[in-house]
């Protein structure tokens, strides 16, 4: 594969779509997808819903998810097939993410209706804000919550692999950003007694600055790709083969609302 593949084949795309699986592919299946009431959780839960799907989507906050619900009814019209539901969750809090996975579980009817489950929720912020559970935010919310909403499942959907033809999926929406971080500093100098977690998380690591509108959200896409390759051994049977496939995706760059802390508190977005 030559330098210029991935942008030509990006841009080709762009204007060239691939054509859509046939409709009813999905039908009968269910598909969760967490933060789908905006950008790209949104547009992909219109897609599997075209497609057949039941699909549940999450928001953290109940009005969003009613009007979002609402959207995909209406992008999809009458040839629905699928239910349309939205549950509750806010990654930044482990209990709010420990009760969705229960309350998701005592929704559907067997242990084996969730075919496919996108981890998309993710943030990025323009000013170092701790969690209550006192880590930095983004890496609250794209990593430490994600990872636990994502064992979390991964134990049920592992649980359910003999009700099942084939393996469900497990999908998190990462991004191409996790390369551009420079590790290094991590392991080097006076900090190395702290753990990576805590020195990433901590007031000093925040570059922020006039041009450096998305600190964190490299690091937190990185430490979330190092737990997918743990969850992805986690997902193997005695045999080695999976019980549940698990991948990561990285969406492209796309105009969606991820930018909104930056576009309302960035310097250089307030010039
Ligand atoms: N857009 C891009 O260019 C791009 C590129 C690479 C990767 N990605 C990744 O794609 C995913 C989707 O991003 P997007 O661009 O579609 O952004 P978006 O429009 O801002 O959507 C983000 C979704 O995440 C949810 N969310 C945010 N904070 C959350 C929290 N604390 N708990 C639960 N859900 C939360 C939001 O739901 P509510 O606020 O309604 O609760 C929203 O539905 C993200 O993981 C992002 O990192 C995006």
């Amino acid at each position: 594969m030559s330098f210029f593949d991935a942008p030509i084949k990006r841009l080709v795309g762009r204007f060239v779509p691939k054509p859509l699986p046939p409709a009813g592919t999905f039908d009968g299946q269910t598909v969760l997808i967490v933060g789908g009431t905006t950008g790209l959780g949104l547009a992909a839960a219109v897609h599997f819903a075209t497609l057949g799907a039941s699909v549940i989507i999450t928001s953290r906050v109940e009005s969003r998810g009613d009007t979002a619900k609402r959207r995909i009814e209406e992008a999809v019209g009458p040839s629905r097939k699928g239910d349309i539901s939205c549950l509750e969750l806010d990654l930044e809090s482990y209990d709010s993410c420990s009760k969705f996975v229960t309350k998701l579980k005592s929704s559907l009817s067997g242990p084996s209706v969730l075919d496919v489950a996108i981890l998309n929720g993710g943030m990025v912020n323009s000013h170092w804000e701790e969690s209550e559970a006192g880590w930095e935010r983004t890496v609250q919310v794209n990593t430490i919550g994600t990872t636990l909403v994502g064992l979390l499942l991964l134990e049920w959907m592992r649980g359910a692999r003999s009700d099942r033809k084939t393996p469900a999926h497990l999908v998190f929406v990462s991004s191409r950003d996790h390369l551009d971080n420079d590790i290094d500093p991590l392991f080097t100098g006076s900090k190395q007694e702290k753990s990576i977690l805590r020195q990433v998380c901590s007031k000093d690591y925040w570059q922020g600055g006039f041009w450096d509108t998305q600190p964190n959200y490299n690091i937190s896409k990185l430490l979330l790709m190092y737990t997918i390759e743990g969850m992805s051994e986690l997902a193997r049977g005695p045999d080695g083969d999976p019980l549940v496939i698990i991948n990561s995706v990285c969406p492209g760059m796309v105009k969606t609302d991820i930018g909104r802390h930056i576009a309302t508190s960035s310097d250089l977005m307030n010039l």
